[in-house]
């Protein structure tokens, strides 16, 4: 069975093979891996995300198909309001297996944007306006229900909704995805009579991609929520606390970063070379960066898309400060070919590529890369991916969380909590209060 396979190869010329396989890499990642699964761990009481995949129930998952297909009939625009984990886990599957241009096929509907992710006025401005005239419908994530961005954007566009169409369809076009036992937006919903899927108390927002927080947004978008369910399934198998270290791609991956960042690789580039995946860069960046980023510790998470970035960072990755290590996430087979068309007059001397497929040219840019920032000093970490499908991007999202979990677990903090995030909105609200 085809599935996603790690290479860490191009990581031993940096660090021995033996000191990641050794006794002690094995009995620690086992047992971060045993805590998490068996929630004796810090952060215990946000490890329902753990075993999401298959606990998740296929009532459930008819049952947002069902709504989705309700709004999907109904709207031509839908807008998803969230940000970070209410936010990005969706934004990345949607884009990593959406065409790209969807969005501006008016056979496609209904078009999905999103509000809530940050405070752009400008952006509200032209949203508001857009969706003058449009049938729209709103799924608001939050599961605080009181974060400013998402909350600001829905009274806006409620407000919107409710001055175009009357009370009972209000009610038909706002969907919520919140928490199931308390906040603002719970109570709201509950008020105002509209449809509510739950994120489980335990399952923190960085962590809630395999939630409805993820999957209604991705089932709008017309994609197989069951395959992508399958697909981390399969990678919860994988990664499962019986599985010995050595072949639990989840546990090696902790350790590599680990045993790169006690080198003084500080940073990790998590590459694409394709630019579908780009979101998936900025789903993770959060999720590593939020998990392991605390008591002045932990990588920092940086994102990369190539080729497009090696005209501007590659000189830097290149030869800048050797504090670096990549992470690239290659994808081996394209859904659609195109061939390099022959010209007449050949100025840009490209005639010798004629009839090779793009993906085989990106292939090759690809293993010249690698190459190129290995001799460069660059540890390098390759993740294949089959194809962009449901079940593969599944399995991606799974694999990065467990090993998110086990990473953190090495490094010595709670990956599941994140107070530095407060520190900011003191700040405003008290800056908002002075104000007024
Ligand atoms: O990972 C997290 O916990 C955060 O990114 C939250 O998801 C984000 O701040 C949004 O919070 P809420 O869903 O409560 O609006």
């Amino acid at each position: 069975m085809k599935q996603i396979n790690l290479d860490f190869s191009k990581v031993f010329r940096f660090i021995p093979e033996k000191r990641i396989f050794d006794q002690h890499q094995t009995i620690t990642a086992e047992k971060a891996n045993r805590d998490l699964e068996q929630k004796t761990g810090d952060g215990n009481d946000y490890l329902g995300w753990i075993n999401l995949p298959s606990s998740t129930t296929e009532t459930l998952l008819d049952e947002i198909q069902e709504s989705a297909t309700v709004l999907r009939e109904k709207c031509e625009v839908v807008v998803v309001i969230g940000i970070g984990g209410s936010y990005l886990g969706a934004k990345a599957v949607i884009d990593a297996i959406s065409g790209s241009f969807d969005n501006f096929n008016s056979n496609k509907k209904p078009l999905i944007v999103y509000a809530g992710h940050h405070l752009g006025e400008e952006y509200l401005y032209e949203l508001l306006e857009f969706l003058k005239g449009k049938s729209f419908g709103i799924v608001v994530i939050s599961k605080s229900g009181k974060t400013t961005e998402p909350a600001i954007s829905f009274r806006l566009l409620k407000n919107q909704l409710e001055e175009s169409v009357d009370k009972e369809e209000v009610k038909k076009r706002i969907i919520a995805v919140t928490d199931p036992q308390e906040g603002a937006l719970l109570e709201l919903a509950k008020k105002e009579e509209y449809k509510i899927f739950y994120i489980p108390s335990d399952v923190g927002g960085r962590y809630s991609i395999f939630t409805p927080a993820g999957l209604l947004p991705v089932a709008l978008a017309g994609i197989d929520i069951k395959r992508l369910i399958s697909g981390a399934k399969e990678m919860e198998e994988r990664t499962k606390k019986e599985v010995p270290f050595e072949k639990n791609p989840a546990a090696v991956y902790a350790v590599v970063r680990n045993e790169l960042y006690k080198e003084g690789k500080k940073i990790e580039i998590l590459a694409n070379f394709n630019p579908k995946l780009h979101f998936v860069g900025e789903w993770w960046k959060q999720l590593y960066g939020e998990s392991e980023g605390k008591e002045n510790k932990g990588i920092f998470p940086a994102t990369v898309d190539f080729t497009t970035d090696l005209h501007s960072m590659g000189q830097w990755i290149q030869e800048g400060e050797r504090s670096i290590f990549e992470t690239v996430i290659s994808v081996e087979n394209s859904r659609y070919s195109v061939l390099v068309p022959e010209v007449e007059v050949d100025l840009d001397k490209l005639n010798y590529l004629k009839g090779r497929s793009i993906g085989d040219i990106n292939e090759k840019a690809e293993q010249g890369t690698q190459q190129a920032h290995v001799d460069g000093g660059v540890p390098n970490i390759k993740i294949v991916i089959p194809e962009l499908s449901e079940f593969f991007i599944g399995q991606l999202l799974y694999f990065f969380e467990r090993a998110c979990g086990i990473s953190g677990y090495l490094l010595g903090v709670n990956p599941f909590d994140q107070p530095g995030v407060e520190a900011y909105k003191r700040n405003m609200f008290a800056l908002l209060k002075c104000d007024m």
